[in-house]
């Protein structure tokens, strides 16, 4: 097998900047394909927390002027991830979120930031680091969606491009009027090139431009080429079908190993379950829930947005919490949701706790302490919570929906009966069905056999990176010609 050498793209990664999943995966992924012969870099901008990160840097590139300002290309490693960094102090030298301002908003220059680093990434392709000439360039996301329009400005040779779509919600829509400053001709300014509705879309153009289109599930892979579900991509998405893949996420086991996870009170492993009940304490102590073992505990880790279905919790509170549940709370982002889970704390003492902020060891412990992950969202791209919490004995309540679908087999009847369920799946997204499923799902819990199978199930279940790094490097065999 002729090793591969591929430039991973991204705006975040784990452990080093993170807001959500595309982290973990870029974070973890590289490791994976090592195994396949597959030689990742990953290029990243230069935030503070990214340059603090990196060892060994050394400058392998200058540009005396880089959308605004002086910027340097450097290499090095960051928590063992080897990097690139486009240390670009005028676009990245910010604090805080690698998105927003701090009063919340999109910081104003998205645009020229991450145009910028999609021209790094096809500099490299173009052999700006003749050490490291790439065969493929794996883009994520719409802010490494120019890529493949940077390509194709240089004739010549280039590298093979995939781009996974990690979430369609967000699309990278800007002004046409930047097309200059963002070194794009108005020859690419058509519907075969980045304009999408009069405007540039990033997302669009790498859709439209790479060679290879995943995301991150089947089920999500057919959702995105319906009206429904493609946010106004579908018919892009539809017409290049024969190229839309979807490959299934995994999980970093290093990461999320309930046996070794010295996040936990207790570790703890399938032949040991019953060691749980220590974590379910501690977790109770932690958010001020009533401590009482026979409470069942309903988790929560989670963005606070409108796609992850919150709000339908908030709805059936008092059927979840009847005859006693409990539910422990993290999460981020929407203040309204926030609020209202404030307010559901101070009606329940006792009975629900909240985390409001980003919290690494709380993720753990609630996957470690809870006996159920509620997970009801409304459109899911993959999701790892649910994979953590097989892994972790916290039986997932799930939306019928992209990833959430393909990861989880429902403990129906047929399931129950023959030994094969992981945890509780609802459709449609409704509160009606979200509350049948609380309601199954502490049914379900009194039977302490059924309980533990579905437990047992979930974690012997492979939700490691190991298949998943077998498709993509399928994936990027196929788009590069054997030599
Ligand atoms: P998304 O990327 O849409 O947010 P995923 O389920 O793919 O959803 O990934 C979410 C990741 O972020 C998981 O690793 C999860 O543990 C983590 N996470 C989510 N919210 C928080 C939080 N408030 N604190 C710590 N980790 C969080
Ligand atoms: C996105 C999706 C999530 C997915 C993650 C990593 O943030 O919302 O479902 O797991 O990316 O691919």
């Amino acid at each position: 097998m002729r090793p591969l050498k591929v430039l991973s793209v991204t705006s975040e990664i784990f452990p080093i900047i993170k807001t959500g999943g595309l982290a973990d995966v870029a974070g973890a992924l590289p490791a994976a394909l090592a195994q396949e012969a597959v030689r990742v870099i990953t290029l990243v901008p230069g935030y503070p927390a990214v340059l603090k990160a990196l060892k060994g840097a050394e400058i392998l590139h200058e540009y005396p002027a880089f959308f605004g300002g002086a910027a340097r290309l450097l290499s090095g490693t960051g928590a063992d991830l080897d990097l690139f960094v486009i240390d670009a102090p005028h676009l990245f030298e910010r604090p805080g979120s690698p998105y927003l301002a701090p009063n919340g908003r999109d910081w104003p220059d998205n645009a020229r930031r991450f145009a910028a680093l999609a021209r790094a990434a096809a500099d490299i392709g173009q052999g700006l680091v003749p050490a490291f000439v790439p065969d493929i360039i794996h883009a994520h996301d719409w802010q490494a969606g120019l890529v493949p329009a940077y390509l194709r400005l240089v004739a010549g040779p280039r590298p093979a491009t995939v781009i996974t779509i990690h979430n369609i919600a967000f699309q990278g829509i800007f002004p046409a009027d930047l097309l200059f400053e963002l070194g794009l001709p108005a020859s690419m300014f058509t519907v075969d090139g980045v304009e999408y509705y009069g405007q540039i879309g990033f997302l669009k153009a790498g859709l439209q431009l790479a060679d290879r289109i995943t995301t991150v599930s089947p089920t999500y892979a057919r959702e995105i080429q319906t009206p429904e579900g493609g946010m106004a991509l579908d018919g892009l998405l539809r017409s290049r079908s024969s190229i839309v893949s979807g490959i299934l996420n995994g999980i970093d086991e290093r990461v999320w190993n309930p046996s070794t996870d010295a996040l936990l009170a207790r570790t703890y492993d399938r032949d040991s379950l019953d060691a749980r009940s220590v974590n379910k304490r501690a977790l109770q102590e932690r958010l001020g829930l009533k401590p009482d073992s026979d409470a069942m505990l309903f988790g929560v880790v989670s963005r606070l947005s409108e796609q992850k279905g919150l709000d339908l919790v908030l709805a059936g509170l008092s059927r979840l919490l009847a005859g006693g549940a409990q539910l422990a709370l993290l999460g981020a982002g929407d203040t309204t949701l926030e609020d209202s889970f404030q307010s559901a704390r101070v009606v329940y003492p006792g009975q629900v706790g909240c985390f409001f902020g980003y919290d690494e060891a709380l993720a753990h412990q609630i996957q470690g302490g809870s006996d159920a992950l509620l997970v009801p969202s409304r459109f899911e791209p993959c999701g790892l919570t649910q994979l953590c919490a097989m892994r972790y004995g916290s039986i997932p309540v799930v939306s019928r929906v992209g990833g959430l679908a393909d990861t989880i087999v429902d403990a129906n009847e047929m399931a129950i009966a023959t030994g094969s369920g992981t945890g509780i799946q609802f459709g449609p997204v409704t509160l009606g069905a979200a509350i049948d499923a609380f309601d199954r799902a502490k049914r379900l819990w009194r039977d302490k056999d059924a309980w533990r199978r579905l437990q047992t199930n979930g974690m012997k279940a492979d939700v490691s990176w190991h298949r998943p790094a077998k498709q993509y490097a399928d994936l990027y065999r196929s788009c590069v010609p054997e030599t």
